[in-house]
């Protein structure tokens, strides 16, 4: 076999087959074959596709490169959740203590940082003291005592995806459905749970821009998942603004404490429900309604914020510890109309310049930085009104830079839905 006769293939529209799938993965991943044929290939599939059977292939691959999470010793329903990335996206800190003290088992292995947006690992991280880096036993521990975990993805689990995905980021190949589906869906099979709710985000902040390629993403997962047994869900749900008004790992996690506490942003706390209700209905087997009222029931009678401080605690984090910046400016409207826009893979990337994201892997992030919004998409705002706080530290933005992230208009702007659909197996 010869990796260009492969590449040709794919850029003649042709089907690959599973060897051929396997000599260039394998190949990528043992550096016979090289970054620069590997991102030929990547340019091939991106503008050409690929067939299910192809993905299913390319899926197995990739999962089969490293270790898997065996946690079938648990004797019951384990619902993982993956979002798609985001800016603001803290749910899953909210999520996994929630749907614990619901009795589902939420085992969880997050990533960090990607771009503009934030990773739940470095969010986590902002506690002085918290440990990411459980060993795969210790993760069983955790989960066997207290019924949920989250770690970092083991150095091991789907390797192949780890370096194809450094690639992607640096060759204008990560907007592939097929590599995003068999992406996410090898490790979310790596990590061992039965069944898996992937928050699908769709919009101008998120990598799938419009709900048609969002539908055809959630498709494509969900058959993986039907070939290895595994319940998929996908909700659609919006990334045209920031999710909750705190972007920035310390401003995200208080944001999560006040969910959990009752007190959070409308958006965030819906948006968390409907995740929550569908892993409980999924885990415990009860329909939308009696999960729906058990997700409000451990929200309100403080037993979901119990179980974050558990989860906190065991994994050694100490929250008293916790340093958001003192170093606070306001940012005020220079017009009066309506927030008719929010940018906000641009405002993403204030907090990144701002030394709440990484450039570089090795770039250490400064988590007591980031954004506090004051108003939201549609709201109406006079001049000199305030917009925002921005929390800095040692790393400033420009003013302007931050004032442009804002369109200020006569008309409102568009409204969208929170959560656009529910797709299922
Ligand atoms: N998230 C992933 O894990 N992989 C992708 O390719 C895109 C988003």
């Amino acid at each position: 076999m010869n990796i260009v006769d492969i590449i040709n293939k794919k850029r003649l529209k042709e089907e690959l087959t599973k060897e051929e799938l396997e000599y260039a993965i394998n190949g990528y991943i043992d550096n016979s074959i090289k970054d620069y044929q590997m991102s030929s290939l990547l340019m091939a599939i991106c503008l050409n596709g690929m067939s299910d059977d192809e993905i299913y292939y390319l899926t197995d691959i990739m999962l089969k490169s490293g270790d898997t999470v065996d946690l079938s010793f648990i004797n019951k329903v384990k619902v993982d959740k993956h979002s798609t990335g985001g800016v603001g996206d803290k749910t899953s800190l909210i999520l996994l203590p929630l749907v614990a003290a619901c009795g589902v088992v939420a085992p969880k292995m997050s990533g960090r940082g990607l771009g503009f947006t934030g990773g739940t690992i470095d969010k986590l991280e902002a506690i002085p003291g918290f440990k990411s880096d459980l060993s795969v036993d210790e993760f069983k521990r955790e989960i066997e005592e207290i019924g949920v975990s989250d770690i970092s993805q083991s150095e091991n689990l789907v390797p192949a995806d780890k370096k194809l995905y450094s690639l992607r980021d640096v060759t204008g190949t990560v907007e592939s459905l097929p590599l995003i589906a068999s992406s996410i869906m090898s490790k979310k099979l790596a990590s061992g749970a039965d069944k898996i709710v992937i928050d699908l985000k769709v919009g101008d902040g998120a990598l799938i821009k419009n709900i048609d390629d969002a539908r055809r993403l959630a498709s494509i997962m969900i058959n993986i998942g039907k070939k290895y047994n595994k319940e998929v869900r996908c909700i659609l749900t919006d990334m045209n603004q920031p999710l909750g008004n705190m972007i920035g790992n310390s401003l995200e996690v208080k944001e999560a404490i006040d969910v959990l506490k009752g007190n959070g942003p409308k958006d965030i706390t819906d948006l968390v429900i409907v995740l929550a209700s569908t892993m409980v209905q999924m885990g415990l087997n009860i329909s939308l309604e009696e999960a729906n009222k058990l997700v409000l029931d451990k929200l309100n009678d403080g037993s979901a914020f119990n179980k974050f401080l558990d989860l906190v605690r065991y994994q050694g984090g100490n929250l008293e510890d916790m340093v958001i910046s003192d170093k606070v400016i306001s940012v005020k409207s220079n017009k009066t109309g309506f927030v008719s826009k929010i940018k906000t893979n641009e405002l993403g990337e204030v907090v990144r310049k701002l030394g709440g994201g990484r450039y570089e892997k090795e770039d250490s992030i400064d988590p007591s930085v980031g954004i506090e919004l004051v108003v939201k998409q549609g709201d109406y705002v006079l001049e000199d009104e305030e917009l925002l706080k921005v929390y800095m530290n040692e790393k400033d933005v420009p003013l302007s830079e931050i004032l442009d992230c804002f369109i200020i208009s006569n008309e409102s702007g568009e409204s969208n839905p929170l959560i656009y659909e529910i797709i299922c197996s």
